[in-house]
């Protein structure tokens, strides 16, 4: 309330704004938004924001940027937060020194909720000390954010002035600008102020010329209670108590290094600190921050931050760390997952903090990932940063490959080579086949649409596609390549060009033989969407050639597209026949059939193309090949690599979604499933079969898939076993929560299901037996599902008791797995309750979660319908990344519709309240649900024959005994019915080993 009051009295101040006010309309985004799994970002506690948002969105036309008549060189900030309840106000004063380029009546800098003191706004020369009057101020907010001060007479070319004013801001609780974060400890609230500023957002902390070309040095100083500490970018230089304000100080930090203002950062707490042992980083203080009580899980960041950075990101780059300190905070209320503010990395508590005892391996390989991810934003990004936000991916995509090799450095034992692609190479390859996907490169204009680019495209294909530039250039020439960029623009900013540019001169200087320049060739892949399939077709003659041609891979051809682009790539193939003897071939950009001349090994051995998946196309071979593939397959998986197994179950079940091959070829080649035991190719095929799973599900053969999927996962269940061990590699412990999600979650397999009751059940009795952490969340879903309340109730309790960051988040999704349409009522009420526990920007987790559980997934449907308007009441001013939350309510539904009765409410759903759902995201996730249902029709009879053909399926099964598609709902919330018995755990656990592990 107290938030709607200041909004309310925040407005008034900006009457005084000119410009019109746009008419209110929907946002309407250009393009489809798919958020990258690597950044769950955003759950904003938008307050009161929604309405400007929306104007915002309307005037996408606008001329959002700066004039650049005048430029900043440095800024001395002062910032006092009164941090307490009934104030949560910021007193502000800024200098600005600019030089002035073009001479002009007008200064323009980014504001935005800002309470500047008109009065107090002062222009001076700093040669001469002259005064130079004020005439008028503007203070345009929606959507622009640029105040304005017009002078009297123009500023002078080349000559330097100091801007000054006064503010108040408030310490808001949207999570960005300088906000306020709370916690709780000894029953007592307790609130720190922190910052966030990216993307636009530091014109919400100061005026600012808030664009990242606009580098300048700054000089902050913070004011602090005495009891509190105050930290930013650079060291502390100095502090001295505030006159006349007894208790408080100033802490005067040192000038920062040129850099931009989303970089800027500050932090009043009262946290404490765990400080790295100064030899893993000589020359670097590394600390680590958090709540008091969380002190004793900052242990292996403070190990491996300094070692990561030291050891590895300094080295890689081979450019020496400017700043003489990090710091890194576990921020209770955090809207990303992490922000590499240069010098104090902030982080959300689940991603920073980690528990030897207590917390998953997948949490462990979260934290690591995503320090690494953020110490190689040190340089890629702070020290050279993009020169706007439409080349955001050159940060994201950067940062998103350094996450593998940084990691691997100080964890070698957890594989994440073989991670790379069915995390992020296989899941954008899934966004990037819609029609509906994006060019890396896009022009973005207002803070919406610059929000929008923190996505899959600009984090997982950047990653993807630096990645096989460094496949084709040689990892060492790419490296260095990359340092001379970094030198050449060492604190400065860069387009793409300029690192195509780099990486060009250095493959020169080194002679690596290209068919064209970096930049021709890289540019097909960032200047167009989407990725191709090569189609290879073998001759098996005595000439063992085979032609290759590409077009583009989309997942369904919308009947009405009207893109007539003629996509096509430079793609840098790779082949092999057995893994030692490994070929090149460039096929060109828009260059039709290729011919490759002699094949590696006879025309009686396979071929597979793109070894080790490093490019970043898929393949389609000839009825022959893909046979002998097979053949290789059920006889001896090992001679083909893990990763390149993944990429063909990868490829192959989703080039039969697309109707490019059939269902039966791709199910031929899932069978030696039950003997392959590795991480990668599980991974690749669960995900792809996960969809059949969904689209079967309530169908009267949908036993027949049972059965055969556990013929599959038996055999892998009995090898990794549900039982823990101390000498399991890191990789076996993800493999069994795999099987042990396939067993438990969805083919009830009785020793899977027995155990997991019998340990939730132990743990319930006694809360100190606890249940093994890697599969804490799939015991307790599994328990949850086959149990009643008593078994939710516990789960509840201890969720919301819960200190471990990570174990709230694994039980917040397993007590969605009841089965219990009450209980599931229950929860979707508290998610609209602010008293109930469950926050809100958890409501999305929780309704989703619901959503794809068989069960649950027509209680949502029914919920969002029928409690439409408290749902909106209650999300009136709640925002979520990438659209707004009930747009992400309801894509949630989307996936599992897979009957008519089903597609039919969900439509009458989105034309009840057409101007809800107008937007592309909506649209899309229609689109998906037709295609469903399409799904079904088409392909149904294909796999059920197939399916039948196999082997009898074993009697253990207590899979679906199905039931016709127009009866699916009732078999859906009818608990006794099978596979409907509970949640799909898989779906859960991906979600949840992309929100631990940065999938
Ligand atoms: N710079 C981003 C965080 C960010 C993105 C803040 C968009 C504001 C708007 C940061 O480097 C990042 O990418 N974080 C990821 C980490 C992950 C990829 C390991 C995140 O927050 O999930
Ligand atoms: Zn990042």
């Amino acid at each position: 309330m107290k938030v709607v009051l200041l909004g309310l009295l925040l407005a008034t101040v900006f009457a005084i704004a000119v410009g019109e006010l746009v008419q209110s309309t929907k946002d309407e985004s250009v393009w489809w938004y798919a958020p990258s799994r690597k950044a769950p970002l955003y759950e904003h506690k938008y307050q009161g924001l929604r309405e400007r948002l929306v104007r915002a969105a309307a005037t996408q036309t606008v001329n959002m940027r700066l004039p650049r008549e005048v430029l900043p060189s440095s800024y001395t900030i002062r910032l006092l937060p009164f941090i307490e309840e009934g104030n949560f106000t910021t007193d502000g004063y800024i200098e600005i020194l600019v030089d002035c380029k073009v001479a002009t009546t007008n200064i323009s800098m980014n504001a935005a909720e800002l309470d500047i003191k008109k009065e107090s706004i002062q222009v001076v020369d700093i040669a001469d000390s002259k005064q130079w009057d004020v005439e008028k101020f503007y203070d345009e907010q929606d959507p622009r954010e640029i105040i304005t001060i017009n002078l009297k007479t123009p500023l002078v070319v080349g000559k330097t002035y100091k801007i000054s004013m006064k503010f108040i801001s408030y310490l808001n609780e949207d999570l960005r600008g300088f906000y306020r974060s709370t916690y709780v400890e000894n029953n007592v609230n307790k609130y720190l102020a922190v910052s966030q500023m990216e993307a636009p957002d530091a014109r919400r902390a100061f005026p600012c010329f808030d664009e990242p070309n606009m580098k300048a040095t700054f000089t902050i100083t913070v004011g602090r209670k005495t009891t509190m500490s105050a930290i930013s970018n650079m060291p502390l230089k100095s502090d001295e108590p505030i006159p006349n304000m007894p208790g408080y100080v100033w802490n005067h930090f040192e000038p920062s290094v040129k850099m931009s203002s989303y970089l800027v950062a500050m932090m009043v707490s009262e946290f404490v600190s765990e400080l790295s042992n100064p030899s893993l980083s000589p020359g670097v203080q590394f600390k680590i921050w958090a709540r008091p009580s969380f002190r004793n899980q900052t242990k292996y960041s403070a190990d491996i931050g300094p070692r990561i950075l030291n050891d590895y990101v300094t080295k890689y780059f081979n450019i020496p760390f400017p700043l003489p300190k990090v710091d890194m905070a576990a921020i209770p209320d955090f809207a990303a997952g992490a922000m590499e503010n240069w010098g104090l990395i902030t982080y959300r508590e689940t991603d920073l903090l980690y528990d030897e005892k207590r917390s998953s391996a997948s949490a462990k390989q979260r934290v690591a990932i995503i320090i690494a991810h953020e110490l190689a934003h040190q340089w890629f990004g702070n020290l050279v940063t993009m020169d706007w936000w439409n080349v955001i991916w050159l940060n994201e995509g950067f940062a998103s490959y350094m996450e593998y090799p940084g990691t691997d450095y100080v964890e070698p034992g957890f594989e994440m080579n073989e991670q790379f692609t069915v995390t992020d190479l296989h899941y954008v390859f899934g966004i990037d086949a819609l029609e509906t996907s994006r060019p890396i490169d896009f022009e973005v204009n207002t803070p919406s649409q610059i929000n929008q680019m923190f996505d899959a495209i600009s984090y997982e294909k950047g990653s993807c596609i630096i990645r096989m530039c460094a496949d084709f250039l040689g990892e060492p020439v790419f490296r260095r390549g990359v340092t001379s960029y970094l030198n050449k623009n060492a604190y400065g900013n860069t387009v793409q060009k300029d690192l195509w540019d780099a990486l060009n001169t250095q493959a020169i200087t080194e002679n690596v033989q290209l068919p064209a320049p970096v930049e021709t060739i890289m540019e097909t892949w960032t200047r167009q969407m989407g990725y191709p399939v090569i189609n290879i077709s073998r001759l098996y003659d005595s000439t063992n050639s085979a032609v290759a041609s590409q077009q583009r891979f989309l997942l369904r051809k919308n009947e009405n597209s009207t893109d007539n682009n003629d996509y096509s790539w430079w793609v840098p193939l790779t082949y092999t026949s057995n893994f030692v003897d490994i070929r090149k071939h460039w096929m060109p950009s828009g260059s039709g059939v290729n011919v490759i001349q002699s094949l590696p090994g006879s025309s009686a051995n396979w071929v597979i193309f793109n070894v080790g998946q490093e490019g970043y196309y898929r393949v389609i071979y000839d009825e022959r090949n893909i046979e002998m593939i097979r053949n290789q397959l059920m006889t001896n998986h090992a001679a083909i690599s893990k990763k390149n197994r993944a990429q063909i179950l990868d490829d192959y079940l989703n080039m039969a979604r697309s109707n490019l091959t059939t269902y039966v070829t791709a199910m031929e080649l899932t069978r030696y499933l039950s003997h392959e035991r590795d991480y990668a190719p599980w991974t690749a095929a669960s995900v792809a079969l996960d969809y059949i799973d969904i689209m079967l599900y309530g169908y009267p053969d949908e036993r027949e898939w049972k059965n055969y999927m556990t013929v599959l996962v038996t055999a892998l269940y009995d090898y990794v076993k549900y039982e823990a061990s101390n000498s399991d590699a890191h990789l076996t412990v993800f493999t069994r929560s795999q099987a042990v999600s396939w067993a438990c979650g969805r083919l009830n397999i009785s020793n899977c299901i027995t155990k997991a009751n019998r340990d939730y059940h132990a743990w319930m009795a006694d809360a100190t037996k606890e249940l093994q952490p890697n599969l804490r969340r799939l015991i307790s879903c599994t328990a949850i599902a086959q149990g009643g309340r008593p078994e939710w109730q516990f789960g509840f309790n201890r969720y919301l008791d819960s200190t471990l960051a990570n174990e709230k988040t694994e039980l917040l999704r397993s007590i969605t797995c009841s089965q219990d349409i009450g209980i599931l009522n229950e929860m979707l009420e508290m998610m609209i309750t602010s008293t109930s526990g469950i926050r809100l920007q958890d409501a999305n987790t929780l309704f989703s979660n619901i959503a794809a559980n068989p069960v649950g997934h027509g209680v949502a449907l029914d919920f969002l319908t029928n409690r439409w308007d408290d749902i909106v009441a209650y999300f009136g001013s709640y925002e979520g990344f990438g659209g707004d939350a009930i747009t992400r309510l309801f894509r949630a539904l989307c996936n599992r519709v897979n009957t008519d009765e089903k597609l039919d409410k969900l439509i009458k759903l989105s034309t009840d309240h057409p101007t809800s759902f107008n937007s592309a995201s909506a649209r899309q996730g229609i689109e998906l649900a037709r295609t469903n249902v399409k799904w079904v029709q088409k392909h149904y009879d294909t796999i059920v024959n197939w399916l039948k053909s196999q082997n009898p399926a074993p009697e253990e099964t207590t899979a679906s005994s199905g039931t016709s598609p127009t009866t699916q709902s009732t078999v859906a919330t009818t608990p006794s019915s099978a596979t409907s018995t509970f949640v799909n755990h898989f779906v859960i656990l991906m979600a949840a080993i992309a929100t631990f592990t940065g999938f």
